[in-house]
């Protein structure tokens, strides 16, 4: 099977751990760009001289403008301003929306038939940023926070109960912000559902633990946000597509209707096929659940309603 082309635009350190991803797991041939003069180029030769090593052998290329990018299979957007101690997501928003306007025009241009993943923050209303600027169809675009988020949560119910990450599963829905929905009853550990095997009070100490999840590593590092899990979760989301896995992950799609929702991006649980977006799946919520998801989309609307592009 002739290998995918992969864009990575951005090569700050989300980008830059993603392109390592992609090459290790052998997910295609990566293009990595960015506008600062031989930042990608430097980390894309760093990266294919540690083929050898790692043995893969796909091309790793850096790139300050898009013309070799034409025709990609996928385009993954982490460009733009990460946060610091103090900032909220959208504190980002007029800077990263603009850079994420010319960045969809130029993907659109080259890559038309792209399915792209954006990664930059805020990232449910920068994915609405990119699909109004590349013209991209539904089904051929989301953000990637779920898959984070859940993973975040993920993380810490196997630290509390000491169990493999691998028994553990969880879903986090709604915006990529503090107003994000954990959702305890769709989690759960070798099938055993979360409620039975903790305390309300330990559940809502992850979940809220989750909802903080990127500041507490922002105030860590102090001069940029997380990378690793970030760039796990896009690469994750990869995989479901180029291995055709039909994986179903919470990601920010395009709503029509439905949850009741139109016309924005938001976190649901999708279906990850080549063909892309496949499905949005309606999960049965409970009332309470239901108003979180709402307080959720009018975070992702205010969001929205601001936009300058
Ligand atoms: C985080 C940033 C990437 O959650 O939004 O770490």
């Amino acid at each position: 099977m002739a290998k995918k082309k992969i864009t990575v635009v951005g090569a700050g350190n989300v980008g830059a751990t993603t392109a390592q991803l992609l090459a290790y797991k052998k997910l295609g041939h990566v293009y990595l760009v960015d506008v600062a003069e031989g930042i990608p180029h430097g980390k894309a030769l760093d990266l294919m001289e540690s083929a050898p090593l790692e043995n893969f052998d796909s091309r790793i290329v850096g790139l300050n403008s898009y013309e070799e990018t034409a025709g990609s299979d996928i385009v993954i957007v982490t460009a733009g301003l990460a946060r610091r101690p103090g900032m909220t997501r959208e504190d980002l928003r007029d800077k990263n929306a603009e850079i994420m306007k010319t960045v969809a025009e130029q993907v659109a241009h080259y890559s038309p038939n792209c399915f792209m993943i954006v990664v930059t923050n805020p990232v449910d209303t920068m994915t609405y940023v990119a699909k109004k600027y590349s013209g991209l169809g539904k089904h051929r675009i989301v953000g990637m926070a779920g898959v984070l988020d859940s993973t975040r949560f993920r993380s810490f119910i196997s630290m509390e109960l000491g169990v493999s990450n691998e028994d553990v599963h969880a879903t986090v829905l709604g915006l990529h912000g503090e107003d994000m929905v954990p959702m305890p009853r769709f989690s759960s550990v070798a099938g055993i559902p979360l409620t039975e095997l903790m305390s309300a009070e330990k559940i809502n100490e992850l979940v809220e633990r989750t909802k903080h999840g990127g500041a507490e590593i922002v105030q860590l590092l102090k001069t940029g946000s997380a990378f690793y899990a970030p760039a796990s979760s896009v690469v994750n989301m990869v995989e479901s597509i180029v291995l055709e896995k039909n994986r179903i992950v919470p990601a920010a799609a395009y709503l029509e209707g439905e949850y009741g929702l139109d016309g924005i991006f938001m976190g649901v649980p999708v279906l990850l096929n080549w063909s892309g977006v496949a499905k949005i799946i309606e999960l049965p919520l409970t009332a309470e659940e239901s108003a979180a998801l709402n307080k959720s989309a009018q975070g992702v609307l205010e969001s929205v309603s601001h936009l300058k592009v």
